[in-house]
């Protein structure tokens, strides 16, 4: 790579008809032409700094606001095709890992890259059944919270103060230490997120039972109280294992890009999930599962979706149709497929929920719409999960909660490879800065 002559680069270009994995780039400021080399589909944004109109010139930065067409990682964990609907984790089919795995095992492939075999997946639930039980202390923290507080924000907490509790995660270096961690988390994440549900509701809380598979634990701990037993339908946990499945990983998003950058700076790996539970509490992201819930409680009845919809077109991008359109998705989100097909099978466990033909309407009158077929927006994962949620008992603001607990999983596989990455170094974008250039001061009684 480096600065050729533009004679030079169309003597090549015509004297020979050999493929180049190249970009050449003429700058027509000085009329140098650039060869930058393509590497799996990318130029780096580095190779631009030497395109220079002199030597006092910083040189070409990319400009990329939202990161709408920058990779900054690259990665191995999670595969999307947008245009044709794919997704994979670790070159699995979603469907397939949906139909045939536990969510414990999908962590496990997440972040080790292999399924697990018998052994590893004993040695695994061990593991994480074993980390359940959170620090009596750190009760007392989600005890402090108002009655009222949102469970989102109980939990972004919670997880930010278990920072202090195990000192030694701040050893980002030791794979072991990052290990013991992660088993930490995956496993306190639904214990914390139970108990934020059984403080808004002024119940005691329920402590984690070690002879119950994850999602069955969080059920319980969800619904169970001192008052009497409880055991949950096992087609409503399969229900709720296979959207952990479903929500485990989805690449670069809002939520994994924070855990990477908040990663990036070597913070330990409680302060970095909750930062990226932070983003992924966003209506924009996560928080839309919340939304969605709310919008078809707000649209009442069938009748009302085409003034709905309407008003949508009308608010040009300021009201939106929640639970629809994705940035990478051009496509049904083939998570919202599942999702769609589980809900008639949770329905028929739970009785069907009204809701639900509100949704289908919705997606039908908009799947029909030019508005929505030229923008190429199509139902997302969030569309149908929040009326599964809501199926399942749980409160409607504990939505996101339930999206941030199976994430773990991916945000600490992500920062395990980010961690492993001979490429990793602090997070640290450029600007194009616009304001004043230097002003003179002026003292407060003259202003
Ligand atoms: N309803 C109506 N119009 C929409 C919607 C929507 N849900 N989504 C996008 N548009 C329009 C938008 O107004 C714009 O129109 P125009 O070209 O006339 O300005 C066009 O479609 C492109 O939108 P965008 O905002 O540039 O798209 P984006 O890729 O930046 O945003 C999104 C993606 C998911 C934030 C957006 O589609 C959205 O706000 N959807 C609703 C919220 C939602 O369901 N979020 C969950 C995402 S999936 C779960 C997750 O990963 O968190």
């Amino acid at each position: 790579m480096g600065t050729v002559e533009a004679t030079k680069t169309e003597e090549s270009a015509a004297g020979s008809s050999a493929r180049r994995d190249a970009l050449s780039v003429t700058d027509q400021r000085t009329g140098r032409v650039y060869e930058l080399p393509i590497v799996n589909g990318t130029v780096r944004a580095m190779d631009l700094r030497q395109i220079k109109t002199g030597p006092e010139d910083f040189g070409l930065m990319s400009y990329d606001p939202a990161f709408l067409n920058t990779a900054a990682c690259t990665s191995r964990i999670t595969y999307i095709d947008g245009d044709q609907g794919i997704l994979r984790y670790r070159g699995y089919p979603i469907d397939v890992l949906a139909e045939k795995c536990t969510y414990l095992e999908v962590a496990y492939l997440l972040l080790y890259g292999e399924l697990p075999n018998k052994a590893q997946y004993a040695q695994w639930v061990h593991d994480i059944t074993y980390h359940t039980m959170i620090h009596e202390s750190l009760k007392k923290v989600m005890d402090a919270f108002n009655y009222d507080a949102h469970p989102m924000g109980m939990l972004i907490s919670t997880v930010a103060a278990m920072s202090t509790f195990y000192p030694e995660g701040h050893n980002v270096h030791d794979a072991s230490v990052r290990a013991k961690q992660a088993h930490r988390l995956i496993a306190k994440m639904p214990t914390v997120a139970a108990f934020a549900y059984k403080h808004s509701m002024g119940m005691p809380y329920v402590y984690p039972s070690n002879e119950l598979d994850y999602s069955e634990n969080f059920l319980t701990m969800l619904f169970k109280t001192p008052a009497e037993n409880y055991k949950p339908n096992p087609a409503l946990v399969r229900a709720l294992d296979v959207l952990f499945i479903l929500h485990a990983d989805h690449e670069q998003n809002c939520g994994t890009n924070a855990m990477r950058g908040i990663g990036s700076a070597h913070t330990d790996p409680y302060s970095a999930v909750a930062g990226a539970a932070a983003a992924l509490y966003g209506p924009l992201h996560g928080g839309a599962n919340e939304e969605v819930l709310r919008m078809l409680l707000e649209i009442g009845s069938i009748a009302r979706v085409p003034a709905f919809i309407e008003e949508v077109k009308q608010g040009k991008g300021e009201k939106r149709l929640m639970g629809f359109g994705h940035r990478v998705y051009k496509n049904f989100d083939p998570r919202a497929k599942i999702i769609k097909r589980m809900a008639t099978e949770v329905f028929e466990v739970t009785g069907r929920n009204p809701l639900l033909d509100i949704a289908l309407e919705l997606e039908r009158i908009a799947l029909q719409d030019d508005y929505f077929v030229k923008r190429k927006l199509y139902p997302n994962v969030d569309f149908y999960s929040g009326l599964i949620y809501e199926a399942l008992g749980i409160p409607t603001a504990a939505f996101t909660v339930l999206f941030a607990i199976p994430r773990t999983s991916g945000w600490l596989a992500q920062w395990e490879e980010l961690l492993e990455d001979p490429e990793e170094k602090i997070a640290r974008p450029r600007q194009v800065y616009l304001g004043p250039g230097e002003r003179v001061f002026v003292p407060m009684e003259r202003r």
